[in-house]
């Protein structure tokens, strides 16, 4: 079912106990979130099991920022998808552009994670977007096109009924340069077409497709108003706690 949500990525940011500190800022602001929007922090690893631990009666839910693309086995400094999902994790984020740019991820290895998340009952967030040359040259719906005919698109319905997607323009992101309105709905609208022709009007209809790239709660309302934005996939906003929840009341 498509769903509002509003997801922290805090990337490398806060040591544990900076970590914990901030998590609990939120816990202690959930009331003000309103109850048809759902909250995902995504700390970093080794934050995960203690988080959950604050989080599991709350509403709130965590999210890795990543999981290895093998299952198991001798691959140092990896963290798997059913590691993640042992800590109390229900999501992880797969392909975001810092992996893809700094990490060398590519489609083939974002889909090897996707159906990993899968296997280990891990919602997976997959992040799509175009670079500031591609957006300049005219290249961005073939672009994100590309992008998501080489991963999700690979998947059968049912596995991708489990997916959240969030188009994040990499000029966007942690530049303080948001996509207009108007940029960002086109974009979504463009994807929702493509999940349709893809699988079908209902998935269409019931995916989430979270916006990402200098989101801020003087901004969030008018991207949220739109029509096919379901919600943000948060950086820097979400490292401090009360703008992270007044993004959730920015729906209308
Ligand atoms: P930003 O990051 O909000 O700091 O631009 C968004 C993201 O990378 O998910």
């Amino acid at each position: 079912m498509r769903q509002k949500i509003v997801a922290g990525n805090w990337k490398m940011n806060n040591d544990l106990n900076q970590g914990l500190e901030l998590a609990e800022a939120i816990i202690n602001l959930q009331h003000e979130i309103p109850e048809d929007v759902h909250v995902i922090m995504a700390p970093p690893f080794i934050h995960l099991a203690d988080i959950h631990r604050k989080v599991k009666d709350t509403r709130l839910k965590i999210s890795a920022q990543n999981c290895a693309e093998e299952e198991k086995g001798a691959f140092t400094g990896e963290v798997s998808a059913s590691m993640v999902r042992s800590t109390g994790s229900e999501y992880v984020i797969i392909g975001h552009s810092e992996r893809r740019a700094y990490y060398n991820e590519t489609d083939d290895v974002i889909l090897k994670k996707i159906n990993l998340a899968l296997k280990n009952d891990l919602y997976p967030i997959v992040c799509c977007g175009e670079k500031l040359e591609q957006r300049e040259n005219g290249q961005y719906f073939n672009v994100v096109r590309e992008q998501l005919e080489n991963t999700i698109f690979k998947l059968s319905s049912e596995e991708f009924s489990k997916v959240i997607l969030a188009y994040e323009p990499v000029w966007a992101i942690g530049t303080g340069k948001t996509a207009t309105p108007e940029e960002a709905q086109e974009m979504h609208q463009f994807i929702r077409k493509l999940v349709k022709d893809n699988f079908s009007d209902n998935a269409a209809e019931d995916t989430s497709i979270l916006y990402g790239g200098s989101c801020k709660p003087s901004n969030s309302t008018e991207l949220f108003k739109q029509d096919d934005i379901d919600g943000g996939l948060i950086g820097g906003a979400s490292l401090k706690s009360k703008d992270f929840v007044e993004l959730t009341k920015t729906f209308s």
